[in-house]
Order: C-alpha cells, then structure tokens, then sequence
C-alpha cells in the first residue's frame, strides 16, 4: 500500500510552476466527444482522474495519446453511448460525458455516479436540464439515459450555481438548434475555459462572466488547440502549505485573477501576497494569525475545494477561525484527521471552529478524500516529527507527483510503497 512519510519542520522556499486544472481538463476531454476531428489539449497534468477520463475516451472509440503535458484527442470515430460501471464508479465527474455523449451518438446510457466522499452528489440539476432541452431522460436504477428527441434551445434557470450541470447543460446544447440561455449558470474559471475551448471549435457561446450564459446551436465543431488554464486549487494548497511552515515560495505560471477569492484569508492570516501578471509572491510570518470567518461559496466566493487545506494552515495559527461550509454536506471528515496531530477543531454542524495550536505532533493518517488529503499533508509539514499519510490515492486524482511538487520547495517527503517500512 503507498504512503507519503514526511519529517515536518522544514519552511518552504523555493519557485513552483503551477500545472493545469484538473476540473478544467476534465470537461474539456468530454467536450471532444462533440468535435468530430483532432484536438490537442496542452498543460493537461498527469493525474488519474484524467487517466479514467481518456479510459472513457478510448472506450468510446476516441484515438487519445499523450506527448509530454498534451494530450493528442482524436474523436473522429466515436461508436459507443455507454460508459461502464467500473469507470463511472472511479470518477463521479464523468456525468459530464451523458450531455456530450447524447448530442454526438443520439443516446448516451451511463451508470449512476456513486457520492463521493463530500456529500451525495445528485444529479437532478444536470438530468432536469437535459429534459427542458427536449433530451428524453431516464433511469433504471443502475443507469442514467439521455436520448436526443426533439432537442431545441431553451432557457434554464437553475436554483444553485451548480458547476457540473452548468457543464452538462452547455454540452448538451452546443449543437442543438435555437439559442439556449442558463440563468445562474456556475461562474468558476474552468466554466470559462471551457467555453472557450467550444468557441474554437466553432461553437457561439457568449456570457461567462455574468451569471448567464447564451449558447447559439451550430451544426459541427472541429478539432481545435487548447492551453487548459493553471489549477487555481493547487495553488491556494501550494500557498497554505507555504503559510504553514512559515516559508516563502513564487507560484508561476498561474492566472492571479482565479485566485483572487482566497487572497483575503492569506491576508488576514498575516501572509504578503505579491502578484504580477503569471505569478504570485507569497512570504508567510512566523507564526500565523486566525481568519474571523470563512464562508465556502461558488465562484467567485471562498471556494470549497479550499476549505481544507486552508483549515489546516489555520490549525496552528494564533487564535480561533470560523469556517462554514456551505456547498457540501459532508465536507469535514478530514477534521478527525487533522485532530490527531494535536490540533483542536471542532464541527457543529456545517461550522468548524478551529482553535489555533502553537505546535502540532507526528501522526499516522489517512486521505479521506482529495481536499482532505491535501489537508492531511499540509499539517504533516508542520507537525514535529515523521507522520504517515495513507490512502494517498486520493491525492494523485488531483495532485500531480505531490511529493516532487512539496520537495522541490524544501520538504523532507517521500512516497513509500510499503506502509510497513
Ligand atoms: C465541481 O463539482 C468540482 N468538480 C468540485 O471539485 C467542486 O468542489 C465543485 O464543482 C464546486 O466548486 C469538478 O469540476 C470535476 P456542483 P460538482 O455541481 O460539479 C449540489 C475537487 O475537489 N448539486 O457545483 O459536483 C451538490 O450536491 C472537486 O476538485 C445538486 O444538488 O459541484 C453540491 O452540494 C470536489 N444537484 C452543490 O450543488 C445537482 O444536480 C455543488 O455542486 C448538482 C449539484
């Protein structure tokens, strides 16, 4: 079983470029089941989500090969409409292909995607979509079905910014005739990438900053080149495990607009922030100070993938933080992992109140999920002595290398293969 072993203590220094969006490479591959031609898709980071993610690709009957950090997608042929239990089971995320899917083949039949870690994760958003749109859409308890009737653009309102079926929803209309507007669509970065990643494909998709977006059906889309944008996420974990261990590190190669939203916690915690245009400057005190209060919220509010990792940059910090998370119900369970380090935060309900301690102890822990297991490793860096995180696949659906990443910037880390050693 792997593990990471790290001897904590260590400040981090040192220049990181930062790699490619994992929720922006994701629905820009599912996106190729549109296209019927070529794409390649650059700054795409070696992570197994988007390992699955070219499974389903091949499965489909799509040509995908990797050259360094491109991936070379070739969706000319495209001859099934369903996507197996096994790759659905590994990445709930994959719901994003029934839109695609049924748009390009007519019909797309795929297994219910399990909850994952964080909450259950419904889908009524996307399948209510692709109903107003004309899709006839059912279940059969195992599978979820799309199938292309009498498809026309329409307007879709949705009650929550929900980044996933504001995907579904786009995908599912790129090529239908009409225009189709969503009111309250979901605003995050990768929602605009995609959007332009269609847009060179020839799709006509206007309003990513504004909470509406307009599609105007084409007939075809082809094959197009693409740079996926840097992983905001993977940067605020960057700059919280930085913030932890009191160091100074240069995130390049990242948009500083996208992360603009984290920027106020940093700042209140008592770290400089420099910023120019690809890069951002982040030099942290001594010890750190507590956030008032965090509120998770969608884009471009606090985001929830970065409620852990800042949690555990805030668990040793001078004082008490409030952190609420509003956007999944059970978005905490890396909480009675971070507590075995000796620190002392505790949950009421959607609240962590997380109390700062001066010094963290070694501990053995495991990933509960992939933000929590960012968690996890931010506080091991701390932590006096050698800790051992487990379950570390979590990490590597989002995290490229992690161990490379952290060691490059001074961290005594390394994946080991057998626990027991
Ligand atoms: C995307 O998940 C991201 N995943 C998540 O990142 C991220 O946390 C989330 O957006 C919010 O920003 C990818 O992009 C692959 P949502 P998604 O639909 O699309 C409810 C990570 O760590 N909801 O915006 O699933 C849902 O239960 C991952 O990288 C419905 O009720 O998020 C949740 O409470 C974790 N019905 C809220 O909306 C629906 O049909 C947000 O979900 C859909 C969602």
């Amino acid at each position: 079983m792997k593990c990471l072993k790290i001897n904590g203590g260590k400040k981090l220094s040192g220049n990181i470029s930062v790699h490619g969006a994992k929720n922006g490479v994701l629905p820009i591959l599912s996106a190729c089941v549109l296209i019927n031609g070529v794409s390649v898709i650059h700054n795409c980071p070696k992570l197994s989500d988007v390992d699955v993610t070219v499974d389903i690709l091949r499965y489909l009957g799509a040509k995908v090969e990797r050259e360094n950090d491109a991936l070379i997608v070739d969706t000319s042929q495209i001859g099934r409409c369903d996507v197996l239990e096994s790759y659905m089971k590994e990445l709930r995320s994959s719901i994003i292909f029934l839109g695609a899917l049924a748009s390009r083949s007519g019909r797309a039949c795929l297994y219910l995607p399990g909850g994952c870690e964080i909450g259950l994760r419904p889908i009524d958003l996307h399948l209510k979509g692709l109903k107003a749109l004309g899709y006839n859409v059912y279940t059969d308890g195992h599978n979820v079905c799309a199938e292309k009737k009498n498809v026309k653009g329409t307007e879709i309102v949705l009650p929550f910014p929900s980044v996933g079926a504001t995907e579904n929803i786009i995908l599912a209309s790129v090529l239908a005739p009409g225009r189709t507007t969503i009111v309250n669509a979901a605003r995050e970065p990768e929602i605009a990438d995609l959007v332009k990643f269609l847009n060179k494909a020839g799709a006509k998709i206007t309003g990513t900053s504004a909470p509406t977006i307009v599609i105007d059906g084409v007939k075809t889309l082809h094959g197009v080149e693409h740079t996926v944008i840097p992983d905001r996420i993977l940067a605020a974990t960057l700059m919280s495990a930085c913030a932890i261990t009191g160091g100074e590190i240069e995130l390049e190669n990242l948009c500083p607009e996208h992360i603009m939203p984290t920027l106020p916690a940093f700042e209140e915690m008592g770290c400089r922030i420099d910023i120019s245009k690809n890069s951002l400057r982040i030099k942290s005190p001594e010890r750190l100070k507590r956030v008032k209060k965090i509120e998770t919220m969608a884009y471009p509010g606090f985001p929830t993938d970065c409620q852990a990792p800042v949690m555990a940059a805030l668990s040793v910090a001078k004082g008490t933080s409030i952190i609420k998370e509003t956007i999944f119900e059970n978005r905490f369970k890396h909480i009675e992992q971070l507590n075995m380090f000796g620190t002392d935060i505790s949950i009421n309900d959607r609240i962590a109140v997380v109390n700062g301690v001066k010094n963290i102890h070694s501990a053995d822990v495991k990933c509960t999920d992939l933000r929590g297991g960012a968690a996890v490793i931010i506080a091991a860096l701390k932590a006096n002595g050698i800790s051992t995180v487990k379950d570390i696949h979590h990490i590597d659906r989002g995290y490229e290398c992690i161990e490379n990443q952290l060691a490059s910037l001074g961290a005594d880390i390394k994946r080991m293969y057998d626990e027991k050693k």
